[in-house]
């Protein structure tokens, strides 16, 4: 089974596309075989950075049945042959208004890809799909810029997605409620609160599913005076949401990310020795590390966390 690791960010524009095709190139480099997903509902984009601009097929033939198979829409980029990319839908009537049924096939489908690591372009927002793509991986990377806004979309979204996923836990084991799943909550605390009325052994399932939250900050567009205040974000995740963040990767705003992409080229490819591509190497062994580490999940008994409802 595939390590599945998701790209997301509270506010759009900040660099997840650009982040997941450098990343994907530089861990299929390390001899790892990997897939990218374009599930950015609405705004697919992935095949563009890879000068892919009229995909033989694109993620629409899969969920419309054309396709039964995901794999087969696993396209090649070459080089290198160990990367393959499947390429998003621009079709928003069929993907925004995606049914549970075709959610759950979609998932069966990607937990089962012939690879070692799926990177998920999940798009930014805070929509259900967007957290549920978010939620179905087995490591979490959130992407920010300095803006202000982007960090406070960013704390925003681990809110909204930590609260998902709790929820999501506690009626993996205890579906008596569902109704709570369409409820509106604005924090962890009021969740567990509402868990708590519903089931005695709630609180305790519920917790469970919020200690595996643990997603890894990338800081991107980062200037000499730029600066996000991650203690401060890490301290108030803790707090009022109870998830642990770490830093991943700190790239900085360098013009040949903008030239990248103008020419279709991951900038890792483009202009290897400048200094974006040069955090993309650390960022690349950070999170060959991270999926080289054996993950407790299933022998720890966490509620199963890849398990997602509409
Ligand atoms: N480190 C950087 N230095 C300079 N420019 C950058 C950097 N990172 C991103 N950009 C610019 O930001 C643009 C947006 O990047 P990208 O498309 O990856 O963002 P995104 O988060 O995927 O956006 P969306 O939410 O629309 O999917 C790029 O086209 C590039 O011009
Ligand atoms: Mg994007």
């Amino acid at each position: 089974m595939a390590t599945i690791l998701s790209v997301a960010s509270g506010k759009g524009g900040v660099g997840k596309s650009m982040v997941v095709s450098n990343l994907g190139l530089l861990l299929s480099r390390k001899g790892k075989k990997v897939i990218l997903v374009d599930l950015d509902i609405g705004g697919a984009n992935l095949h563009i950075l890879f000068g892919m601009f009229h995909p033989p097929s694109t993620l629409t033939d899969f969920l419309t049945n054309r396709i039964k198979n995901l794999e087969e829409i696993a396209h090649p980029i070459n080089p290198p042959s160990h990367l393959r990319l499947i390429p998003g839908t621009g079709e928003t009537l069929i993907t925004s208004n995606l049914q549970h049924a075709k959610k759950k096939r979609l998932i069966r489908h990607l937990q089962q890809l012939d690879a070692d690591v799926v990177i998920v372009d999940v798009g930014a927002g805070t929509s259900y799909h967007t957290l549920d793509f978010f939620l179905l991986a087995d490591y979490y990377l959130a992407v920010a810029t300095p803006d202000p806004t982007s960090v406070l979309d960013l704390y925003r979204f681990i809110k909204l997605a930590a609260i998902r996923k709790v929820l999501t836990g506690f009626l993996a084991r205890d579906p008596v409620s569902e109704a709570l799943l369409t409820k509106d909550f604005h924090s962890v605390a009021e969740v567990l609160e509402a868990v708590g009325r519903t089931s005695e052994s709630g609180v305790a399932l519920a917790q469970e599913a919020l200690r595996d939250f643990q997603p890894a900050l990338i800081l991107n567009r980062m200037g000499p005076k730029a600066r996000i205040n991650t203690l401060q974000l890490q301290h108030l995740l803790k707090q009022y949401v109870g998830t642990t963040l770490t830093v991943a990767g700190n790239i900085p705003e360098d013009p040949q990310v903008h030239h990248s992409i103008l020419k279709y080229l991951p900038v890792i490819d483009l202009a290897p020795t400048c200094p974006a591509a040069q955090a993309f190497q650390d960022l690349g062994e950070n999170i060959f590390s991270l999926i080289s580490q054996p993950k407790h999940r299933e022998e720890e008994g966490f509620a199963e966390p890849r398990k997602m409802r509409a």
